[in-house]
């Protein structure tokens, strides 16, 4: 079975054909109505169950309209609504759930729900974001630096604040497509380090540093991300915002960046908290370039879960 549930599980050839994939779909729609379907269309017939037990505005509908571009059907399902949320046990809601659709999409809390439903699933699963990883993005953000600025191998990205599943994806990538990656932030929210290990087995630079100003220098691109994340309390909210403040992107960060280093925020973001509006639609934020790509990259990685 072909799931898609970590950058660090899969093979990096594969996804470098993901993205490659990615890239050569969206340039054949160029100009065409959101609702067109592709020329080609590998999922008709096909049944895709988007599952969300937490919010989400990019994820549902990127998944949902890409699915119909492919000339699939989908059925978006909130976890609290299903049997899932009422008891009934994650194996079973797997092997029921395959009996009806071809692909479970599903965004979750703590991950073993997630590794738990692909275990027992016996069509392809990709996960849409745990507590702990948000892989779908971090191949959106690949394939938006290399439209921008060409190959990501070699680059040096800075990821400035919490170390959080946005983090870890990006980590993981790291290890897969050849950057490098700083990270800046307070030492309560490092990223896991078995993450930071593992892409450095793989030959990247991966580097700490509580400077946020030093973190930048020679940075190609400079990422941010919320500082309350949806898993997160909202009692730390106060307490997380202080030790976060220093790491702030605004303009004056970016200025000891590379010149043409890009911005980036998978959204929602907070506008004057973890990123000032200026750095936001600064010239070298590519923030809504991000959100369409989740478009393209999720399709590349349902035809590859689906191998057609
Ligand atoms: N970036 C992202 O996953 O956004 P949503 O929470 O809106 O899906
Ligand atoms: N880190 C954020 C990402 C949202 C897309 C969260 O988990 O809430």
């Amino acid at each position: 079975m072909t799931h898609f549930l970590d950058i660090h599980k899969t093979d990096p050839a594969d996804l470098r054909h993901m993205i490659d994939h990615a890239g050569a779909m969206k340039t054949a729609r160029q100009g065409r109505p959101k609702g067109a379907p592709d020329d080609e269309q590998p999922l008709a017939g096909h049944m895709v169950a988007l599952i969300f037990e937490k919010p989400s505005t990019r994820t549902r509908v990127s998944f949902d309209v890409g699915v119909r571009q492919m000339g699939g059907q989908t059925m978006v399902l909130s976890g609290s609504d299903m049997q899932l949320g009422h008891g009934e046990n994650i194996a079973d809601t797997a092997r029921v759930l395959s009996r009806y659709v071809d692909l479970i999409m599903i965004r979750t809390f703590d991950e073993d729900v997630l590794l738990e439903l692909a275990e027992y699933a016996s069509v392809p699963v990709i996960n849409g974001l745990t507590d702990r990883t948000h892989p779908c993005q971090i191949m959106a953000d690949i394939l938006t630096f290399e439209e921008h600025r060409g190959p990501i191998k070699g680059k040096k990205v800075v990821w400035t604040g919490d170390g959080n599943n946005v983090c870890a994806s990006f980590l993981h990538a790291a290890g897969q497509f050849g950057f490098d990656l700083t990270f800046t932030g307070p030492s309560q929210l490092d990223p896991e380090e078995v993450f930071m290990n593992e892409a450095r087995a793989k030959g990247s630079k991966i580097i700490i540093e509580r400077d946020a100003f030093k973190a930048v220098e020679g940075a190609d691109l400079v990422v941010a991300d919320t500082w309350v994340s949806m898993h997160d309390a909202q009692s730390a909210k106060e307490r997380r915002h202080n030790m976060l403040r220093p790491y702030q992107v605004n303009e004056e960060l970016m200025s000891h960046a590379k010149p043409d280093a890009l911005f980036m925020h998978c959204l929602p973001a907070h506008r004057e908290e973890e990123a000032t509006s200026a750095v936001m639609d600064g010239p070298n934020s590519v923030i809504f370039d991000e959100a369409e790509n989740r478009l393209h990259a999720q399709k590349a990685v349902m035809r590859w879960c689906l191998g057609v």
